[in-house]
């Protein structure tokens, strides 16, 4: 049987993040073989060259460790002005100047959560587009798009919403098995 380590990247900063209480919610819902640790990566400074020149922030190699170390991604984020937010954008702007491209042939899955009603799409169509540039192996199918957030997790940040839950518990067998696909596809 498999025994796969995710990492977990959540696209949003704050505490209180409805993407962070979904990527809690995916981890439960992973079947036998996948288990997930979330990265912290506020402590990145914002992508600059000249920081670059004078040696890698501390931070990069962390990161750039964890996501080498992972058989796969998980990525939680919310949309910012139809787009990928800051935060994420900056780690892989980091982690894309990196000799070694931890993100080549790296299975990753993605969800959303919004406020809004549309759950992200905007944003996880271009975070696709931005992976792919780095030669990542995005799962395409079942999509999680998760909109009215707010009303589909509690206070405390547990997942009340059922067929999110259900949405979730799909995603994560079929990229189980996306992952496999992957690892013999580089192997
Ligand atoms: C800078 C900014 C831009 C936003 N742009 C969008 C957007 O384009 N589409 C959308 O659905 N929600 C947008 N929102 C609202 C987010 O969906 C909402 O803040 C959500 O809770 C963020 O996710 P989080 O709870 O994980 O932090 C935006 C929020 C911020 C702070």
């Amino acid at each position: 049987m498999s025994n796969y380590s995710i990492l977990g990247l959540c696209g949003s900063l704050r505490a209180k993040s409805v993407n962070l209480a979904a990527l809690k919610a995916a981890a439960e819902q992973m079947p036998a073989g996948m288990t997930m640790t979330i990265a912290d990566f506020s402590d990145l400074p914002l992508y600059n060259m000249d920081l670059q020149d004078q040696g890698w922030p501390s931070a990069v190699i962390r990161l750039r460790d964890q996501i080498a170390a992972a058989d796969g991604l998980l990525i939680a984020s919310p949309e910012y002005n139809w787009s990928v937010g800051a935060p994420l954008k900056n780690l892989i702007d980091w982690i894309s100047r990196l000799k070694n491209q931890p993100l080549q042939g790296k299975p990753v899955a993605m969800i959303s959560a919004t406020e809004g009603a549309v759950g992200g799409v905007r944003g996880q169509l271009d975070l696709r587009r931005i992976l792919s540039c780095l030669g990542a192996q995005m799962l395409v199918k079942p999509e999680v798009f998760i909109g009215l957030a707010y009303g589909k997790f509690s206070p405390e940040g547990v997942l009340t919403d059922e067929l999110t839950r259900k949405f979730l518990t799909a995603q994560m067998a079929a990229y189980l098995e996306w992952i496999g696909r992957v690892k013999r596809a580089y192997s």
